[in-house]
């Protein structure tokens, strides 16, 4: 099937967000306790876009993007633009102003979430800035091979940034993520959990670098 890879552009973001959404149902009901608006999901690509736009590639065919992968060399680069940029300040505003429908709830499992992904991120057992944040491809394009290709460039981009290992968190359980991963070189190094249950903790070291390099 014709796929074309392309860097993600701004026009994109509405159709990446449908693609998160039919992907991570469960996780958008569990912080939010039901599907929040595409355009409010597509906020949260907006500032990966703009913190990192070479490491946002998204797989078309023709006009529908059926799949995207968000590859950050480093992970503070987006705590940063979420502050120097107003993307924060935004969102605040929003919310405030009633945008978003947020009640309490919603802003106390994002809370809990950040802090222990933060506190994951910070141990020093799998400090690793460089990420596979998010990937996803559309239920009727799995399984033909455009999320290997996806993360290939995506890997691409942090070895050719000098990322000496990568990380990501996928749920136990998720065998297609987890047999993907395995294939692209990763391996479960730990584990880790936020409010909706466990994640796997998963590395991969640069091809050719030795553990004492
Ligand atoms: C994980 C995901 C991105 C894979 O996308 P994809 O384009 O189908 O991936 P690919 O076709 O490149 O490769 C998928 C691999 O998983 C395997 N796979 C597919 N369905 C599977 C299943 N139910 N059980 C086990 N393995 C499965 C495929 O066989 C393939 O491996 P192979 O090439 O060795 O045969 C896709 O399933 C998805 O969007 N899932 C929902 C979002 C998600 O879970 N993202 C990852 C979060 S960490």
């Amino acid at each position: 099937m014709e796929v074309d890879l392309a860097p993600a552009t701004e026009e994109d973001l509405l159709q990446v967000a449908e693609v998160f959404t039919e992907a991570f149902p469960e996780s958008l009901l569990h912080t939010w306790g039901r599907i929040p608006e595409t355009a409010m999901t597509a906020e949260a690509f907006r500032l990966c876009l703009d913190a990192e736009p070479d490491a946002f590639w998204v797989a078309r065919r023709g006009r529908l993007v059926v799949g995207y992968a968000f590859t950050p060399f480093h992970l503070a680069s987006l705590w940063q633009t979420a502050v120097l940029h107003g993307h924060l300040l935004r969102w605040a505003w929003r919310a405030l102003n009633g945008r978003y429908h947020v009640g309490r709830h919603p802003l106390q499992v994002i809370f809990a979430n950040k802090w222990s992904f933060l506190q994951s991120a910070l141990d020093r057992r799998y400090n690793v800035p460089s990420r596979i944040l998010s990937v996803a491809v559309r239920p009727t394009y799995q399984g033909r091979g455009i999320a290997t290709a996806l993360l290939r460039r995506g890997l691409d981009y942090l070895d050719r940034r000098g990322a000496r290992q990568v990380r990501l968190e996928v749920r136990p359980g998720n065998a297609p993520a987890e047999a993907l991963y395995t294939r692209l070189g990763f391996q479960v190094v730990g584990r880790t959990r936020d409010s909706q249950g466990p994640w796997l903790i998963m590395v991969r070291s640069r091809p050719g670098l030795q553990p004492a390099d």
